[in-house]
Parts: C-alpha cells; sequence; structure tokens
C-alpha cells in the first residue's frame, strides 16, 4: 500500500507498525464479494480484524455488533455529518451541472448534528408514532392489492419493478403529503438519487445523473411552495410546514426543501429493496415460505429475521470527532468510519447461528437494519407496516409462487443501499387460491406496527394423544404434524396454547431428549373459564392446536450443591422435569409433592418410579400435610429451592425462607399478581432515554413499555406481567419501584435494570439506557 494511503504516522520508532493487514487493503466495497454478500465477505474481519483500515475506501470499518451499536450510540463523538457525502468525489463537470440547477441540498435529520438536530427530530415526529400511522394502513392495503391485482393472472412478473418499487414511492409520497397530480414526476426523478451519493459512477454517468439530481431538487422546491399555499392537509410536509410557523428557527425553509427530496428517498428505495431482499431470501428457504403461508401469525416476526438476515441498509457513516478507540483500536479524530451494519447483523456474538434465517428467532429486532439510537430510523414502523402487507398479501394469494430459476440477481453497486435490481417470480394462475376460494379476498389481519412480539411467534403442533394421568388430570402428548424434531427445552419451560378463544400456559413434563414430543398435564380447574374444560372436554389425538413457546420464566441453576423441590398439585409438572434433570446430572435434592390425597396427584407413579428415594409425599387426606417452617428451619448454604403451586403455599415458602440466604428460593407463578394500574394509588413521572434523546412522561395509569412503544421505540415484550424478564431496559439514574418477579433481591438492589412492563419510578425521573 502506498505511505500516503495509510492513517498512521510511521514517522515515530520503528515499533509503530502499518495496522493495515493484507486483507484490509484487499477489502473493495464495490467489489463481487461484498456486493453479493456484504456479512459473509466480512466474515474474517468479524473474527480477526473487527475494526480495519481501508486505504482503497479512506474509511475505518467496523463490522461487529457491539462495536457498530456503541458507535450509533454516540453521534457527538461519532458525528452523522458524513452520512450523505458522496462516496466517489463528484467531477468538475459534475458539480457545474449541479450549481446550474442552484442545487443547495443541505443538513436534513439522518446527517444533522447536535444541537440543531435532537429539537427538530422531537418537533417531527409526531407523524411516525404507531396511533398516527395506523391511519396509512387502508392506504398501504389498497396499493398493495391493486398492484398484485395487475399481475395476479400473468404467472411471471418482476415484484421490483411491477410492485415494491411502485407502491413503496407512491406510500412515500402519501406519507409525505405530496399533491397526487405531482406525484409522477418526483417518481420519476428520484431513481438518480442512490448513484448519486452511495454509488461509483463513471465521469460521463456523474454529469447525467447530476441533471436528473438537479431537476429533482428544484421540482422539490416547487412542491414545497405549492404545499405553502395551504398547509391544511395531511402528511408530513404539510406537518412540519404548520408547524415552522411556531419554530422557524429549528424548522427552517432549506430543510424543508431538502427533506422533501432526501425523505422520498430515505422512504423509497430502503423499504422497496427491503421487500425484494425479504422474498428473494423467502424464496430461497422454500420451507420457511411455506410456513408463513400456512401461518400468517409468524409475518411480523419473519419481516424482522429478513430484515436482519438480509436488510436493505448494508453500511452507514459516521465521522470521529476526537481521537478514540473503537473495539480497542485507537481511531484518530477527523476519521471516517464506515459502520456496516449488515456484519454486524449476522455477528454469532450476538446471534445464534446467525447465517442461518430463523423467523421463530426471539431476537431478530436486536438487528441495527435501522440504525440504533438519536438518529434511529423514524420511518421503521412504516416500512415495518409495508412490508408485513406486501408479505401478507403474496403468502395469501400466490402461495404456489416461487423464484425464476438460473436468472442472474444483481446489485446497483454501492456501499449502503442493497437490493435485487429485478426479482422474477414465477407460479401456475390457474392454481391461485381466490380461483376457488373468492372469500380469501375478504380476509385481512392487523398489522402489528412496532417491534414484534414474542406472542406473535407460534407454530402448529398436533394432538398425538390424550390420556388420563389422575383424577381430575389429564397427560397431552403433542408432536408436530410433520414429525420434525420441537424446538428444545429446559426443566421449567413452559407452552401456550391457543385452546379455543383462550391462550394458556403449561408446563413442560416429559423428557427433554424426546425431541419430537412434548408432554404437559392439564388439572381440570373446577372454575375453568374454558381453557381447562377444553382439554378435557373436547382434545383428540389427530386436533391440530396452535402454540407459542417453549419459554422459561423459571430456569434451573445448575450451580447449586443441592436442590429442594417444593411441588402442590399440578405444581408438580415443571418441578418433576427438574428432577430428573437434577438426577441425571448426579445431584443430591429432595422432593416434597403437597395434594389432596395421592389419586389426584398427577405423575405420582413416574415419581415413585424414578425418584422414590428422594420423594416425601404429602397426601392431606392421609394427614400428612408438609409443614413448611419445619423443612426451611435450619438454612444450608448452597442448596436452591424451587416451588410451584397455589399461592398459599408460595407465600408459606416465603415466610419460612426468610433466614436462608439471599435468592435461595425461586418459585413459579402461573397466575400474576394483577398489574391492573389504580391510578389513585400510582403518580406519574419521567423517563429520560439517554441513547435517544427522549423524554417521556408516563402517566399514572400507563406502564412504562407502553409509553415506549407509543413513542416508536422498539423494545421487545412477552408476558407483560414481570415473569419473562424480556422487556428489561438499563436505569442509569432514578430509584426503580420493582414490581416483577425475574429479578433477585441482589439484582433488585443494584437499581441497574427494571422490567419495563410493571416496574415504576419511586422518584420523579428515571434515565433509562435506550
Ligand atoms: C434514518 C434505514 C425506511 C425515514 C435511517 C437510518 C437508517 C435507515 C440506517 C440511519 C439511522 C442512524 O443513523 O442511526 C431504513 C431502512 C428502511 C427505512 C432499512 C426500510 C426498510 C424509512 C422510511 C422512512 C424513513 C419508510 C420515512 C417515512 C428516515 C428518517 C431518518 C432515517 C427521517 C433520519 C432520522 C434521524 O436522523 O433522526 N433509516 N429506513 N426511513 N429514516 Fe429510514
Ligand atoms: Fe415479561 Fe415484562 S414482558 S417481564
Amino acid at each position: 500500500m502506498s505511505a500516503e494511503s495509510c492513517p498512521i504516522d510511521h514517522s515515530g520508532p520503528a515499533t509503530a507498525a502499518c495496522p493495515v493487514s493484507a486483507r484490509a487493503e484487499a477489502f473493495d466495497p464495490f467489489g463481487e464479494a461484498y456486493q453479493s454478500d456484504p456479512p459473509a465477505s466480512l466474515r474474517w474481519s468479524r473474527d480477526e480484524e473487527p475494526v480495519f483500515y481501508s486505504p482503497r475506501l479512506g474509511y475505518w470499518v467496523v463490522t461487529r455488533y457491539d462495536d457498530v451499536k456503541a458507535v450509533f450510540r454516540d453521534n457527538i463523538l461519532f458525528s452523522p455529518s458524513i452520512a450523505l457525502e458522496k462516496i466517489t468525489p463528484v467531477c468538475p463537470e459534475a458539480t457545474e451541472m449541479l450549481a446550474r440547477y442552484d442545487y443547495g441540498m443541505d443538513r436534513t435529520l439522518v446527517n444533522e448534528d447536535e444541537p440543531a438536530h435532537m429539537p427538530r427530530r422531537r418537533a417531527l415526529l409526531d407523524p411516525f408514532t404507531p396511533a398516527q400511522l395506523a391511519h396509512h394502513e387502508p392506504m398501504v392495503r389498497r396499493l398493495t392489492r391493486e398492484y398484485v391485482d395487475a399481475f395476479i393472472d400473468a404467472g411471471k412478473a418482476d415484484l421490483v419493478d411491477e410492485m415494491f418499487w411502485e407502491v413503496t414511492l407512491t406510500v412515500a409520497l402519501h406519507f409525505l403529503g405530496v399533491p397526487e397530480e405531482d406525484m409522477a414526476t418526483l417518481r420519476k426523478y428520484s431513481i438518480a438519487h442512490t448513484v448519486n451519493t452511495w454509488g461509483r459512477p463513471s465521469r460521463e454517468e456523474q454529469v447525467e445523473v447530476a441533471e436528473a439530481v438537479g431537476k429533482f431538487w428544484q421540482f422539490a422546491g416547487t412542491v414545497v411552495e405549492k404545499i405553502r399555499r395551504d398547509p391544511s392537509g395531511p402528511g408530513w410536509m404539510p406537518y412540519s410546514i404548520r408547524l415552522q410557523r411556531e419554530m422557524p428557527d429549528v424548522i427552517t425553509d432549506s430543510y424543508l426543501h431538502s427533506i422533501m427530496m432526501a425523505g422520498i428517498v430515505a422512504a423509497h428505495e430502503t423499504t422497496a429493496n427491503a421487500a425484494a431482499n425479504a422474498m428473494k431470501v423467502l424464496l430461497e428457504n422454500r420451507s420457511v415460505w411455506e410456513e408463513i403461508c400456512a401461518d400468517p401469525g409468524l409475518i411480523s416476526n419473519a419481516v424482522e429475521e429478513c430484515l436482519r438476515h438480509n436488510g436493505s441498509v448494508a453500511a452507514w457513516r459516521r465521522l470521529v470527532t476526537a481521537d478514540t478507540e473503537i473495539g480497542g483500536v485507537p481511531i484518530p479524530k477527523g476519521a471516517k468510519l464506515l459502520i456496516v451494519n449488515s456484519s454486524a447483523n449476522h455477528d454469532e456474538r450476538h446471534f445464534d447461528q446467525p447465517d442461518e434465517l430463523d423467523i421463530r428467532r426471539e431476537n431478530a429486532g436486536d438487528h441495527v437494519t435501522f440504525g440504533y439510537g438519536s438518529h434511529q430510523c423514524m420511518g421503521k414502523n412504516l416500512a415495518r407496516m409495508e412490508l408485513q402487507i406486501f408479505l401478507e398479501e403474496l403468502t395469501k394469494r400466490l402461495p404456489h409462487l416461487e423464484l425464476v430459476a438460473d436468472q442472474k440477481i444483481t446489485y446497483l453497486p454501492n456501499t449502503s443501499f442493497r437490493g435485487p435490481e429485478h426479482l422474477w417470480v414465477q407460479w401456475d394462475p390457474a392454481a391461485n387460491p381466490e380461483r376457488a376460494n373468492p372469500e380469501l379476498l375478504r380476509t385481512t389481519r392487523p398489522v402489528r406496527i412496532g417491534e414484534p412480539s414474542k406472542r406473535s411467534i407460534t407454530r402448529t403442533v398436533v394432538v398425538e394423544s390424550v390420556t388420563r394421568a389422575a383424577t381430575g388430570v389429564v397427560r397431552v402428548r403433542l408432536a408436530d404434524p410433520a414429525g420434525r424434531p420441537l424446538p428444545r427445552w429446559s426443566p421449567g419451560a413452559h407452552i401456550d396454547l391457543e385452546l379455543g378463544e383462550l391462550s394458556r400456559q403449561y408446563s413442560l413434563c416429559g423428557d427433554p431428549a424426546e425431541k419430537s414430543v412434548y408432554e404437559i398435564a392439564v388439572l381440570r380447574e373446577p372454575e375453568s373459564r374454558g381453557g381447562s374444560r377444553y382439554v378435557h372436554e373436547e382434545l383428540a389425538p389427530g386436533q391440530v392446536l396452535t402454540m407459542r413457546g417453549p419459554r422459561n420464566h423459571f430456569r434451573l441453576d445448575s450451580s447449586a450443591g443441592k436442590y429442594l423441590f417444593v411441588a402442590g398439585g399440578i405444581g408438580i409438572t415443571p418441578i418433576i422435569a427438574m428432577a430428573d434433570h437434577v438426577r441425571a446430572a448426579g445431584k443430591d435434592y429432595e422432593i416434597h409433592y403437597c395434594g389432596r390425597d395421592r389419586d389426584s396427584m398427577a405423575l405420582l407413579d413416574r415419581l415413585i418410579r424414578d425418584h422414590g428415594d428422594r420423594l416425601t409425599v404429602h397426601a392431606a387426606g392421609e394427614g400428612r400435610r408438609l409443614d413448611v417452617d419445619r423443612l426451611l428451619a435450619v438454612p444450608v448454604d448452597g442448596t436452591q429451592i424451587y416451588a410451584c403451586g397455589p399461592e398459599r403455599l408460595l407465600s408459606a415458602l416465603d415466610s419460612a425462607g426468610q433466614g436462608w440466604p439471599e435468592d435461595s428460593l425461586r418459585v413459579e407463578h402461573f397466575v400474576t399478581t394483577g398489574n391492573g394500574l389504580d391510578p389513585a394509588k400510582e403518580h406519574a413521572f419521567e423517563v429520560e432515554l439517554a441513547d435517544s434523546g427522549l423524554t417521556l412522561q408516563v402517566p399514572a395509569d400507563q406502564t412504562v413499555l407502553g409509553v415506549l412503544r407509543a413513542a416508536g421505540i422498539d423494545i421487545s415484550s412477552d408476558c407483560e406481567e414481570g415473569l419473562c424478564g424480556s422487556c428489561e431496559a438499563p436505569v442509569l439514574t432514578g430509584e426503580i419501584d420493582h414490581r416483577d418477579h425475574v429479578l433477585t433481591k441482589s439484582e433488585r438492589a443494584a437499581q441497574s435494570r427494571m422490567m419495563t412492563c410493571c416496574s415504576r419510578a419511586l422518584c420523579g425521573r428515571l434515565t433509562l439506557g435506550l
């Protein structure tokens, strides 16, 4: 490499070795390898050199998840000002052409520094909140249907040209509030922009592109003036223009002109590319496509997984404003960073088996395709809505769709925006399901705005058998309909079953080594609202059920020296699985099983057979009630108590265990202790979000989780009852009123994290690391 291109000063002692390795030197973001698969082309970097200098590009390249997120998190040290800078310097002829059109693209949001950016972002955020976006759903649905109608009988289509490109552009124009009559012209001009910013055009192309960009710029100005004459209409631009009257210094004329043009690009190509990438990867993984055709409930998580696996923004840029370190590598002030979010999304340090497309992946939503922190994509929920509706309509109307074989997929060469230029698909129109069943067209599923909930990740299982386990208890065996292995589970895990209108949780109590079957035991509750009644009266072999999970809120700590298991009634189900595991591991344990009488105690035969030497049965009918105080009279270091059963038993254990070492007692609550908020007893408080730069009010009758969601902050959740730990957020300052069942006493005392679905503030303000 040439000495000029090396960012390290070699004039010092000879030990200052040149940091650019041969691989770093060879890295070419416009080359075949990066263009066809950016994360695969950078695997070597994630493994060996996660932050490196690329002399070809003149940028430092950042490829690991934690480093990429750390850069996004700090928009002062890592300024976004170069985000839209042309990656290939403009030739004088092109500059001249742009000047001829008074081209004056200024900073907007995505490349604006503080302190200008945040007040503008806060002021303009409202049209992007889930509540406001819901108004656009019918428009997106109508457009999607119209475009599918146009090709449904053709048997072959280029999904990019015939659907994604046009629908996403029209949605963007509607969202912005562009007058209908100007849409066609803006559509024509917007295309030149990607090449202008992220590509490596030749000299001649640059002039051509500059002319189109110049025209786009001028027309965008005309449209802003038109909206200004009557800003009463719907859309983000009229909204911004109305707001300009109140805050002219924040929403300037130059900003409005620039965002009119940049907003279209931000909203359009990103989403069109994301849709094409998603369809490509889903059709390449046929069994996954078939699964979502069979169960559209999987679509919202599938969208997230496609954005992770094959996102449409492959890399983003930042400028380093002071000497610093990234991932331990010193980086000088003034360095330019290419932060490769697509590589971060395939980092196995954060995602298990990252190259696999797993539409049930629990942390798919952790991807950084939308960036992160105070500049995170404002339009992410509009994009998610579009992608969900595209997948819903295509899986419903064209489940027999397949990729045209042997087509050459090409990408417009550039560092950042990524999607196939064409995507040819084919099908047999005679087999279109709507021909046989026109009713199909009337069905729609509500879109899930925001990050998908784990509750939406489902699978189907078939009932293999229903047999008597004890008086009032049945044992149900469930299997995958195609005989495939079911997901692995650990002792203490449960599944959620949809039974008619209801969803109920049941602990798994079979053998985890039996890979294709789950076993549960269900007690007939005298006051059943339908769940257990349904299982006892209607469930039959062969029946197909929808299931969620398995999930584990009741994990066994394998480091304990001894285990004391206490079960009351049907609470034996998670306990038996734990006991099986502990026995197999050769650990010391005791089981105390309480019930009315032996006849009503499920799984007793198996317990006697497999755990007889460790089992004490406390059957009330035999006058052998468990004396909890006696059992826990002497605290034993290193012994863990695991209990599941009625609340009465659990609270007796809790009081009796007061003298035991902290966190010795772990319990499984099936019934929630209630998170219905009584505004008369609660107080309102503020949450400040350090990474996103927002301050939100949490009213007395709302949860922190609800308020975060309403503001468009992604935060995952599952139980929403303080049981599972998925809605956890880091707390930087403030005193927390913990109300969950997840954290231990010492974790609570540390005051450094909270479950946002139920916990609140004891003070007036909490600062969260979000
Ligand atoms: C910013 C990606 C769709 C509007 C961004 C950023 C990325 C991105 C990577 C920069 C984030 C950062 O610096 O942390 C995407 C992807 C999309 C998409 C992958 C589609 C799948 C949209 C849509 C809109 C939109 C539909 C508008 C309706 C914006 C805006 C910003 C932004 C206004 C600037 C936010 C700020 O700097 O405060 N987007 N975007 N995007 N996006 Fe998107
Ligand atoms: Fe389960 Fe909050 S969502 S603890």
